[in-house]
């Protein structure tokens, strides 16, 4: 990933097949039951939950209704947490299904809005107190861009909650499963699999990224640390208690945070 603030004007490269998304960049249409059973219907899914929602305590005291972009919502699990703390959401995804999905949940709530768009192509106005961007950097292709538009939907001393796949943990587990062929390939495949996201982050990188766009980064975290690569799968029952308490336990802790198959970063502007 290119830590540089992407060119202005750059010119869109087009996704032929989805005029809204730029090449390169995934449309998820086809995959929210996929989304929805594999990770929001498992541990992964609470697991990733009780990290975020434990890292962004600081919103449930918040003295006033703040304004939050749940940017690439998905489903909209964090936009009803967010919901449920009194805050005022928007939300936006690129996908017409998953904007069905959270409209039928939270469309009749006073203070929820969803649209279907891009992030990219998101007005400059309004600015938002928190931006919520979770598991999507890493299916944008141009994520320069990205972070570009996310700093300036932030207004000045705004919060934004980051959370990517991470670059490191992807190397990690393919060593410990012996894929030195994949490796050696440079990662790629012939036929990609689509829960498999395609543009994985350095943790250093991203965290330059932010620096350069006037982010301090206030907290990171590991999400899956041991989870994805744990020995005995059986253990995901008899354990799974245990399993939550320590991958909480160590997600702050270094070196672990920056082992986790995904990363949260909570940076102010
Ligand atoms: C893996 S899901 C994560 C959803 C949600 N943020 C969560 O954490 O559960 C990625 C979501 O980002 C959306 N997405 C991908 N690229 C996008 C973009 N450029 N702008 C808006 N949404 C995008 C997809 O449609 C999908 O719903």
């Amino acid at each position: 990933m290119s830590t540089r603030p992407a060119k202005q004007n750059a010119a869109p490269s087009g996704n032929p097949s989805q005029p809204h998304l730029s090449r390169g960049d995934q449309c998820f249409d086809d995959r929210a039951e996929h989304l929805k059973n594999n990770i929001y219907g498992s541990a992964k899914g609470q697991l990733r939950l009780n990290i975020l929602q434990r890292d962004l305590a600081s919103l449930t005291q918040a003295p006033r209704a703040l304004t939050v972009l749940d940017a690439g919502c998905g489903a909209g699990w964090m936009s009803e947490w967010a919901l449920s703390h009194g805050h005022h959401v928007t939300a936006c995804d690129s996908s017409a299904v998953m904007i069905a999905e959270i409209n039928a949940r939270l469309g009749e709530h006073p203070h929820f809005c969803a649209q279907q768009a891009t992030i990219q192509t998101l007005a400059p106005q309004p600015q938002y107190d928190v931006i919520f961007c979770h598991a999507v950097l890493e299916w944008v292709e141009n994520q320069a861009e990205l972070l570009d538009k996310l700093s300036a939907l932030l207004k000045p001393n705004g919060r934004l909650s980051l959370m990517f796949y991470n670059a490191w943990a992807r190397e990690m587990a393919q060593l410990v499963y012996g894929n030195f062929d994949f490796i050696d390939r440079g990662y790629r495949v012939r036929q990609r699999v689509k829960l498999n996201p395609h543009y994985p982050a350095f943790p250093n990188e991203v965290k330059q990224a932010l620096e350069d766009r006037g982010l301090t980064l206030l907290s990171r975290s590991g999400i899956r640390i041991f989870y994805d690569i744990m020995r005995h799968r059986q253990h995901y029952q008899t354990l799974a208690d245990d399993i939550m308490r320590h991958e909480l336990r160590v997600s702050q802790q270094f070196p672990y945070w920056q082992m986790g198959r995904y990363v949260h970063f909570w940076a102010q502007k």
